[in-house]
């Protein structure tokens, strides 16, 4: 049947029942168009209402034909028009659904299906880990921790240690002075005084911090960089202490390693030494970081000046002590075969990560 016999779509109300079912199958294929059509919630409802409404729907219309058919072809007829009914609801439903998730794609994007962000736990810098590796080897020695302020008068960091004034070690001691007689502090060794005024001997410490110099930033040098300091006072300690307990401590820390002692000077300590281990980059042949020497130097130490001793309060006639100083980042270098101090300063993840732990 061609759309000629059924020119406005609709039944007329004395027609036939294939002209019945011609204009509810046209109005299916009207509508499924019409649906497909609307992009939107609002002209979605416009075509709902157009089909499918109670009052003035198209389908509506239809049916109204209904009873002008002869009675036993009434019920074809209806059966024909509750097909269409549910062909055009269904697809009504079905765009409904495509609108729906449209207007979403249009609208603020939250997609709760998406994975979370990876979280970054974080890890501890390279010289925190050799800290803590250090202090631990010389807990287990008996030591405690103690810190003391990166702010530091004067006295502490310079007079109370022996110093005298303008002496020429003071130079490889500049740093900034917050006022006239605070300074931001050049080494731990003031909390040796401050440790030795609050506690009686026996006492055995180490302490890690931060310290200040006017230093170049090179590849072996910055001007803030982590010291730990090492102080054991009691009556009889000797020169053997020192070395047979900083011998001890580089056993642990690198392996069976050779070890060396140099005399040195710093005005708190007599006599006083520097010790360096075995390269470990070169195993001693001579490398850049090394500077050919085969020795990398890893710390200051020696006995407790007497002076020391007094100006904290301590009997220096019954005491003796030893002391000592060294620099983690320079041994996390060695640690790790860092060819570069400012590194460790850089905060570059890429670095970073591949030391975490
Ligand atoms: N305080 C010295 C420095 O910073 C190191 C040191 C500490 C030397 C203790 C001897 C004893 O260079």
């Amino acid at each position: 049947m061609s759309r000629g016999e059924s020119p406005d779509g609709g039944a007329s109300p004395r027609g036939t029942l294939r002209d019945f079912v011609a204009a509810a199958e046209q109005l299916q294929v009207d509508g499924l168009a019409l649906i497909k059509g609307a992009s939107s919630a609002n002209s979605l409802d416009e075509v709902r209402t157009t089909l499918v409404g109670r009052k003035q729907g198209r389908l509506t219309d239809l049916m109204k034909g209904l009873p002008a058919l002869p009675p036993e072809e009434r019920r074809d007829a209806g059966a024909a028009l509750n097909r269409v009914k549910t062909a055009l609801e269904e697809a009504l439903d079905a765009q409904a659904a495509v609108v729906a998730s449209s207007a979403r794609a249009d609208g603020p994007r939250v997609d709760l299906s998406m994975p979370s962000r990876m979280q970054y736990t974080g890890a501890k810098h390279p010289v925190t880990l050799v800290i803590e590796e250090i202090v631990e080897i010389f807990r287990m020695l008996g030591f405690t921790v103690a810190a003391g302020p990166e702010a530091e008068t004067d006295w502490y960091n310079f007079t109370a240690l022996n110093f005298p004034p303008n002496h020429p070690a003071m130079d490889a001691h500049d740093t900034i002075y917050l006022a006239d007689d605070v300074v931001l502090r050049t080494h731990t060794s003031p909390v040796q005084i401050r440790t030795l005024q609050e506690y009686k001997p026996p006492v055995r410490v180490v302490i890690p911090g931060n310290v200040y110099r006017l230093d170049p930033f090179d590849a072996s040098h910055a001007p803030m960089f982590a010291q730990i300091e090492g102080l054991s006072v009691d009556e009889g300690v000797s020169f053997v202490d020192l070395k047979a307990t900083l011998s001890h401590f580089a056993n642990e820390f690198f392996g069976a390693t050779k070890t060396r002692f140099r005399p040195s000077y710093f005005p708190f300590t007599e006599p006083s030494a520097e010790m360096d281990v075995e390269c470990r980059l070169c195993k001693g042949a001579g490398c850049a970081a090394c500077k050919g020497t085969g020795w990398m130097e890893i710390l200051g130490a020696g006995m407790v000046h007497p002076n020391v001793l007094t100006a904290s309060g301590v009997d220096s006639e019954r005491y003796t002590g030893w002391a000592f100083g060294m620099g983690p980042a320079r041994i996390a270098l060695q640690r790790y075969g860092i060819p570069d101090i400012r590194l460790l300063y850089d905060s570059d993840v890429r670095f970073l990560e591949q030391l975490a732990r």
